[in-house]
């Protein structure tokens, strides 16, 4: 199984509003092994449609719990957040942007409705780290990053260390 190349900023792929998946479909069932498969190689706990350069809504998650030894593992397509509560502050990264990090004001509890891979509705009522980690996906959806979800001269700051890095690197 193919691992796929994850697309770091700025690559304008990351910045687009992603359409919703029509009907599920082969390709498609394809195209979700092949993100778990470079997820789980990137030691990730979340990776986004957009991320490998389809601009598609469809992500994947697989958060450990490590004191229950088990992982909560989705696969979303065409995800909502149809229900929020309360506000959590942590530690975000991406494998997007990666060594940067920075804490971000997130929703404590989501729901979130989504269809399976056989086409199937299905809702997630998540908290803590899955809910964070959804949302985070989610965002990727509609061309939004972590420090987008930053106050003003906190993501200025940031941004102007990220661009060092990945844009001027370049030259
Ligand atoms: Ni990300």
């Amino acid at each position: 199984m193919p691992v796929l190349d994850i697309l770091f900023y700025p690559d304008p792929a990351l910045k687009r509003k992603s359409l919703p998946v029509e009907k599920p479909s082969e390709d498609l069932n394809r195209l979700l092994d092949d993100m778990v498969q470079t997820m789980h190689d990137a030691n990730g706990v979340g990776l986004a449609a957009p991320q490998v350069g389809k601009n598609i809504r469809v992500l994947v998650v697989d958060v450990p719990f490590p004191e229950e030894d088990k992982s909560e593992f989705y696969e979303l397509i065409n995800p909502e957040i149809v229900s929020s509560r309360g506000f959590q502050m942590g530690e975000e990264g991406c494998l997007s942007v990666p060594g940067f990090f920075a804490n971000i004001r997130r929703k404590e509890r989501v729901q979130v409705s989504a269809l399976d891979r056989t086409g199937k509705r299905f809702t997630i009522d998540a908290e803590g780290m899955l809910s964070r980690v959804l949302q985070h996906e989610i965002d990727h959806l509609d061309g939004i990053l972590f420090f987008d979800r930053l106050r003003r001269l906190k993501r200025d700051l940031l941004v102007k260390q990220i661009n060092e890095r990945f844009v001027s690197a370049r030259d």
